[in-house]
C-alpha cells in the first residue's frame, strides 16, 4: 500500500469521517447547494453509521442541471474539434489515475465494498475514459451509392442532454461507463447517482472539469430516486436515459420517459448461471464461483448467483466449496477482509427475508444463511456468504434476483438439462461455462439466452466488451463502441447533385 493510501485508510477507519468531500450538487461547472437547503445523510456500511452529509435535490435542481446542459451543447462544446474532446477524456483518465487512492477510499467508505475491489473500480473508472477519448475522432458516418445523379452521406451526431440514474452497488465504474461514451459523441450529461453512494460521481465532475470540460457539458445532482431521480427522466430536455437499477424501478423510468419519447438503455440485474461441467479445471471453477458471487458481497447486476453443476461432480465440488466459503473473514470494507458488508440495513433485510422463506419452504443451507455478527463487526450490515439447495428450480431464491453473497445450487445430468436450467429465469444477462468441452462451450453459448457469455473466466473481458441484458434484465448495451451509439443517432443526408 502506498503512503499516501496508508494515511488516508488510517484516517477514515479512525475517525470515521474523510476531509474535504464536496457537499453540493455540481452544476454549470460549480458546487451548490438545493435551491431548497435540503441535506441528507450517506452511510457507512461497515459501522451503520453516517459519515458524511450531501444535498438532497430535487426537481428545481434537476431543472438548472438540464438547462447548463442544453446551453453547453450550443457553446464551446459543440465547436471543439472532437480530437480535442478526446484530449479532455485522455487527461480526465491521467486524473483519475493521480487520485486513484482518494478515489478508491471515499468509494470503499460510501458503499462498503472492499479496498481492493474499489481500487479495481477506479482503475476501470480510468480505462473507460482512456478507451472513449479514442474514439472521439473516429465516430464517422458513410456515403451511399446512389447512382450519378445523387449524393447520400450519413452524420453521427450527439443525441443531445443525457441522463444516467447511477446504482449504489459499482457507483464510479457505472457513472464512467455512461460518462465516458456520452462525452465522447459530443453530448452533455446530467447524472443522479444512488442516495447511498453520492460521492464518487462528484469527485468525477470535479476531475473533469480539471481535465478541461466546459461548464454544463457535466453535472451531478444527488438526492433520492423519487424526489431528484423521477424528474429526470421524466424532464422534456433529456434526450437519452441510462438507467442501471431494479426493474420495478426500470419499468417506472420506463413510463416516465414515454411521454417525451425519451430513448432508453436499461440495464436491470439478473439471476446467471455458473455452469460447471465434470471435464472443467476444478480450481479454476472455484476461483470462477467463488468471485461470481462473493465480490462485493454478490451486489453485482452480473454476479453469477447460481451454480448449475453435473451432477458427477457436485458432491466434490460443493465440498471444497463450503470449504472456501467458511473461511471467507468479514470486516470492514477498508480493512480489506475476505468479504465486506452489504451496502444497506434494507439490502441487509431483503437478504434476510429471501433466505429465510427459502429455507421454511425446505431449502437446504450448506453454508452461512443468517446475518453476521460479533464484537469486530460492531452495527454493520453483513450478511455471512452463503450456499442454499432451494427444494425446486421454480422456488424465489433461485428465480429472483437476492443482491447479496447468495448462490443457489441446481444439478443437471446432461448438456440439454444445463441449458434448460440455464434459460430457466426470466433474466437474461450472463452465464459462465466452465468446460473443457470447446464444441459444448460454444453450444451453449449459442443457445443461452443472455447479453454476455463468460467461458472458463467468469467476469472476463474489459471495456472493450459490449454490456447488457436479454428479457427482464434489460435492453440496450453499455461499452465497447456499441457503448457509444447510445449516444449519437444517425443523420441521412441525400442530395441530387444533376439532372
Ligand atoms: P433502484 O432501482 O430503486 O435504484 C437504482 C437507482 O435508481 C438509484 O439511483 C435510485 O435513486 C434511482 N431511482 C429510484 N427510483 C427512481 C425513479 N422513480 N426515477 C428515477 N430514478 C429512480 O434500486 P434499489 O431500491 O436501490 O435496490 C433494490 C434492488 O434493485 C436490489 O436489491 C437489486 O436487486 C436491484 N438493483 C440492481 C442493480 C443492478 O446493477 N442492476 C443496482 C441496484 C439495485
Ligand atoms: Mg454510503
Amino acid at each position: 500500500m502506498s503512503a499516501s493510501l496508508d494515511t488516508l485508510v488510517k484516517e477514515a477507519l479512525a475517525t470515521g469521517r474523510i476531509a474535504g468531500l464536496p457537499e453540493g450538487h455540481f452544476i454549470d461547472g460549480r458546487f451548490r447547494p438545493s435551491q431548497s437547503g435540503a441535506r441528507m445523510e450517506s452511510f457507512d456500511p461497515g459501522r451503520g453509521t453516517a459519515f458524511a452529509s450531501f444535498a438532497a435535490g430535487a426537481a428545481a435542481d434537476i431543472d438548472a442541471a438540464v438547462e447548463a446542459g442544453r446551453r453547453a451543447l450550443t457553446g464551446r462544446w459543440r465547436d471543439m474539434k472532437p480530437a480535442e474532446r478526446g484530449r479532455i477524456l485522455q487527461r480526465a483518465a491521467a486524473l483519475i489515475g493521480e487520485n486513484a487512492d482518494r478515489l478508491a477510499v471515499v468509494e470503499s467508505l460510501d458503499s462498503g465494498k472492499k479496498l481492493a475491489e474499489a481500487q479495481g473500480d477506479v482503475r476501470g473508472a480510468a480505462r473507460a475514459f482512456e478507451y472513449y477519448a479514442g474514439a472521439c475522432d473516429k465516430l464517422q458516418g458513410d456515403s451511399m451509392p446512389l447512382g450519378r445523379d445523387h449524393f447520400g452521406m450519413t452524420v453521427h451526431e450527439p443525441v443531445g442532454v443525457t441522463a444516467h440514474i447511477i446504482p449504489w452497488n459499482y457507483p464510479i465504474s457505472t457513472a464512467a461507463r455512461g460518462l465516458a461514451p456520452a462525452l465522447a459523441a459530443g453530448c452533455a450529461v446530467v447524472a443522479k447517482p444512488a442516495e447511498q453512494t453520492p460521492l464518487s460521481a462528484l469527485l468525477l465532475a470535479d476531475l473533469l472539469r480539471e481535465a478541461g470540460l466546459p461548464d454544463g457539458v457535466c453535472n451531478v445532482v444527488t438526492g433520492t430516486g423519487r424526489e431528484a431521480g423521477a424528474p429526470l427522466v421524466a424532464h422534456a430536455g433529456i434526450d437519452q436515459i441510462t438507467f442501471t437499477g431494479s426493474v420495478a424501478t426500470g419499468i417506472g423510468v420506463m413510463q416516465a420517459a414515454a411521454p417525451n419519447v425519451t430513448q432508453l438503455v436499461l440495464e436491470l440485474g439478473g439471476k446467471s448461471p455458473v455452469i460447471v461441467f465434470a471435464d472443467c479445471q476444478v480450481e479454476a471453477a472455484l476461483d470462477g464461483v467463488m468471485e461470481a458471487i462473493y465480490e462485493n458481497a454478490g451486489q453485482i447486476c452480473s454476479a453469477g448467483s447460481r451454480l448449475v453443476i453435473e451432477e458427477s461432480l457436485k458432491e466434490h465440488f460443493l465440498a471444497h466449496l463450503a470449504e472456501r466459503v467458511n473461511g471467507l473473514s468479514l470486516g470492514h470494507g477498508l480493512t480489506n477482509p475476505g468479504m465486506g458488508p452489504v451496502n444497506s440495513a434494507a439490502q441487509l433485510a431483503k437478504i434476510e427475508g429471501m433466505v429465510a422463506a427459502a429455507g421454511a419452504r425446505g431449502a437446504r443451507l450448506h453454508a452461512g444463511g443468517a446475518r453476521a455478527e460479533g464484537a469486530e463487526l460492531g452495527q454493520g450490515w453483513f450478511y455471512q456468504p452463503t450456499i442454499i439447495e432451494p427444494s425446486a428450480s421454480s422456488d424465489a431464491i433461485v428465480q429472483e434476483e437476492v443482491f447479496g453473497p447468495v448462490l443457489t445450487v441446481q444439478s443437471f445430468a446432461s448438456e440439454e438439462e444445463a441449458l434448460a436450467l440455464a434459460n430457466g429465469t426470466s433474466y437474461g444477462l450472463v452465464a459462465g461455462i466452465y468446460t473443457a468441452d470447446f464444441g459444448r462451450a460454444h453450444r451453449l453459448a449459442r443457445d443461452i439466452d443472455a447479453g454476455q457469455i463468460y467461458i472458463n473466466e467468469y467476469f472476463a473481458g474489459g471495456v472493450e466488451m459490449p454490456f447488457g441484458g436479454n428479457r427482464l434484465s434489460g435492453y440496450g448495451r453499455e461499452k465497447g463502441l456499441d457503448g457509444v451509439k447510445n449516444y449519437t443517432r444517425v443523420k441521412s443526408i441525400a442530395a441530387r447533385i444533376s439532372r
